[in-house]
């Protein structure tokens, strides 16, 4: 049970956004994962800084902060302000991914990659020593709900045997189409975290699959 579970907020009922964090409080997950989309790197646009802020004040657990836009170099500074712990940029919103990654850990948060499915894990091959965690895209970015795409798989175990090879330490993190029928065999692919937005928020209890994704 060493592994981490980040509940997806897009998924949550943002007329109770209070309620639906106090149950992530309470229950045994271990990170709040918040999807910032722009409309423009991806066809979708979701929230921004005030809600983030906003769940700060009351969220007792790690913010991993997923940002969905182009050139998010330009916000790094905001977001450290309103209590992002970890932040996740794209490779493919990225010209200067190693500068970006640099910059966030100067602010004093974990630094994040996240790879499209269409993109190689072997891109990270220079960079891997300084990222904290890898965020494989299971899904194409931009909505919650979609099926988990098979090819994951092979990808978790490539950033498994690319991390043992140059001894690094990041987490491998995935996000997109995740629940109990995919769970134990990403985890032994090599996955550290697991993301799930619609398996958590549309079950009845959703403390309790947070639970079942947790002890699997
Ligand atoms: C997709 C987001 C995901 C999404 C996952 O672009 O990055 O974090 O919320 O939602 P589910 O678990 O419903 O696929
Ligand atoms: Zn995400």
């Amino acid at each position: 049970m060493t592994h981490k579970i980040a509940p997806s907020i897009l998924a949550a009922d943002f007329n109770n956004l209070q309620k639906d964090c106090e149950m992530i409080n309470n229950s045994l997950a271990d990170w709040f994962h918040l999807d910032v989309m722009d409309g423009v790197f991806v066809p979708n646009i979701s929230f921004g800084m005030p809600i983030i802020r906003d769940i700060k004040k009351i969220a007792e657990k790690t913010l991993d902060v997923h940002l969905m836009i182009t050139k998010p170099e330009r916000y790094i500074t905001d977001f450290k302000k309103i209590g992002a712990d970890i932040l996740t940029v794209h490779f493919e919103a990225c010209n200067h991914l190693h500068r970006t990654i640099h910059a966030i850990k100067e602010e004093g948060m974990q630094a994040g990659v996240a790879l499209n499915p269409h993109t190689s894990v072997y891109a990270l091959t220079d960079i891997l020593q300084d990222i904290d965690l890898v965020c494989l895209m299971s899904v194409n970015p931009g909505f919650g709900g979609q099926s988990f795409i098979e090819n994951t798989y092979k990808k978790v175990q490539e950033l498994t045997n690319l991390r043992n090879q140059t001894n690094s330490k990041f987490l491998i993190e995935i996000d997109g189409g995740v629940n109990t029928g995919n769970a134990r065999k990403l985890l032994d692919s090599g996955a550290d975290v697991l993301v799930a937005g619609s398996f958590v928020f549309k079950s009845d209890n959703p403390t309790k699959t947070i639970e079942e994704l947790k002890k699997i």
